[in-house]
């Protein structure tokens, strides 16, 4: 009897291998290119990546598969892949593969760009984009905006008189930077002293660091060995970070009740002190979405700003044909306001061309929350998945002549870029879609207007429009190579 029961347990074991080895050959997992033992594909990713994946796709195809050392990672390089990425199967893709760096810098992924998807996401989520970046919250910092772009063209104007070279990528940068500190802090920071280095080095340590290539993202069980180093800088930046934190908030305890227009900090501690989150929501939470607010939206908008006009001087007939309208809807007795951006069709064709050519995210990472089939492709759980909206915004059966900037391409059409059509993806779409999109337009069309409407731009040393470089730096936010240097006249009567 023994014998006979021994008998069937093996059989059945066979049985069950044979299935279980037949279903595996059975999944069809995406194309993809020949990859090396252990490293996987990582050796064909150089310094812009997502150039490297938009070449691969070309030749293994709009879903591809490639294996980013230990984590299989799912490419989508095309509109239909996009669309079943972020509407489709949306649901099972909105999870944050795992950051080693926001494990640090940001509470344990405590923010929202980094948050697990589940029930905390979708509650820091709700919070931000009601109490945080509405269209009421945005309205309320519009005067603030004002002064601060006002102190821009200011300091500008003295600089055209003496017929200064300017470097618009450190001016963009700084705006941004107060903009941010201002609505989130409600002060600058950029002269103030932190870690003895000041507020935009630290800053700009911890962009770099969090973008700098870590093993422990594509070897986890490297992750605690920390074979580069980088896990340790980075605790060391998180101490600094969160001493700054902690003190800004303190300030804040005494000041924020009596205050009209409040700060996202005074916004965040009401919000801590009514119990109103329904959730457990303390100092760390705080500074976790401080962190996310300062890190997504200045580096992001500033370098749109600076993509835009890098290709405005490069192309001096769609310069004067957008300083045409501003002359037209504003006039030259004064500086472009607000309630004019509505009135600026040109304006708007310009900066959605200026994000299509140029998305300063071009490359936006989720995570497989189960196993699914796309397209008859099987995708496990817990692959990574990689939106390349830079292939995607340059693909030439979607966009003729795709590498050109050609603002006309959008007349009469109804292409935006708020997430409904896949082929315009500089924000994502969907539930991980970026939320301070409403805010980070409207500064960069401003901005923009701004420069435009009260100056006349040169470049310098002779080169010519033809020949000013578009040359890329990869990060958590792509932005120029070298800064864009310009000589500004002033166009405005006084
Ligand atoms: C997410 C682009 C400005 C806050 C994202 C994503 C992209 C993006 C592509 C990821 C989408 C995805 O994973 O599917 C941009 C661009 C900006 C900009 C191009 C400027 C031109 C801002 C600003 C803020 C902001 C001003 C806030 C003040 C966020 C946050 C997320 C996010 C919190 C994460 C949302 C989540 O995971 O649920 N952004 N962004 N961004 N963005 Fe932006």
């Amino acid at each position: 009897m023994t014998f006979i029961w021994a008998i069937l347990v093996v059989a059945l074991s066979v049985y069950a291998l044979y299935e279980l080895l037949n279903i595996q050959k059975r999944k069809r997992y995406p194309p993809g290119p020949t990859g090396l033992p252990i490293l996987g594909h990582l050796h064909l990713l150089g310094k812009n990546p997502h150039k490297d994946l938009q070449k691969l796709a070309k030749k293994h195809g709009p879903i591809m598969y490639v294996q980013l050392g230990l984590v299989p990672t799912i490419v989508a390089s095309s509109v239909d892949a996009a669309e079943k990425v972020l509407k489709t199967y949306d649901h099972i893709f909105a999870n944050r593969p795992h950051h080693e760096a926001s494990q640090h810098l940001a509470y344990g992924q405590k923010n929202l760009v980094f948050a697990k998807y589940g029930v905390y996401w979708r509650n820091i989520r709700k919070l931000c984009t009601v109490h945080l970046l509405s269209n009421q919250k945005i309205h309320s910092f519009q005067s603030m905006r004002k002064q601060e772009v006002e102190l821009l063209i200011e300091s500008l104007k003295k600089e055209a008189r003496d017929r200064v070279v300017v470097d618009l990528s450190a001016n963009t940068t700084s705006l941004n930077a107060n903009l941010t500190c201002s609505m989130v802090f409600g002060k600058k920071y950029m002269d103030e002293d932190l870690d003895k280095r000041g507020f935009k080095a630290v800053v700009q340590d911890v962009v770099h660091l969090s973008a700098a290539p870590n093993l422990g993202d594509f070897f986890p069980f490297l992750g605690a060995i920390d074979l580069q180093g980088i896990t340790r800088k980075l605790k060391d930046l998180s101490k600094v970070f969160d001493e700054f934190l902690e003190k800004i908030i303190d300030e804040h305890v005494h000041a924020h009740e009596q205050k009209q227009n409040k700060d996202f900090v005074d916004t965040l501690m009401d919000i801590m002190q009514s119990g109103e989150a329904k959730f457990q929501f303390d100092r760390r939470h705080i500074k976790a979405i401080l962190f996310d607010m300062l890190i997504a939206a200045m580096d992001t908008t500033a370098s749109s700003t600076e993509w835009i006009l890098t290709e405005l001087l490069r192309h001096p007939q769609v310069m004067k044909k957008l300083q045409k309208e501003l002359q037209e809807v504003v006039g030259l007795d004064r500086m472009v306001e607000e309630s004019d951006l509505e009135n600026l069709n040109y304006l708007d064709i310009v900066v959605k061309e200026g994000l299509r050519l140029h998305p300063v995210a071009p490359l936006f990472y989720h995570e497989s929350l189960e196993d699914c089939v796309v397209d008859d492709f099987h995708v496990q759980k817990g692959s990574r998945i990689i939106i390349n909206c830079y292939a995607i915004h340059r693909d030439p059966n979607v966009w003729p002549e795709p590498e050109k900037f050609l603002p006309e391409r959008f007349v009469g059409s109804s292409v935006d870029f708020r997430g409904r059509d896949f082929q315009l993806l500089p924000f994502g779409s969907g539930r991980r879609s970026c939320p301070g999109m409403q805010l980070a337009v409207t500064i960069v069309r401003l901005v923009v207007a701004q420069l435009v409407h009260c100056f006349e731009w040169e470049l310098p040393n002779g080169i010519q429009p033809c020949d000013l470089d578009v040359d890329e730096k990869f990060g958590i936010v792509t932005c120029r190579e070298k800064p864009l240097l310009a000589i500004p006249t002033n166009r405005l009567k006084k």
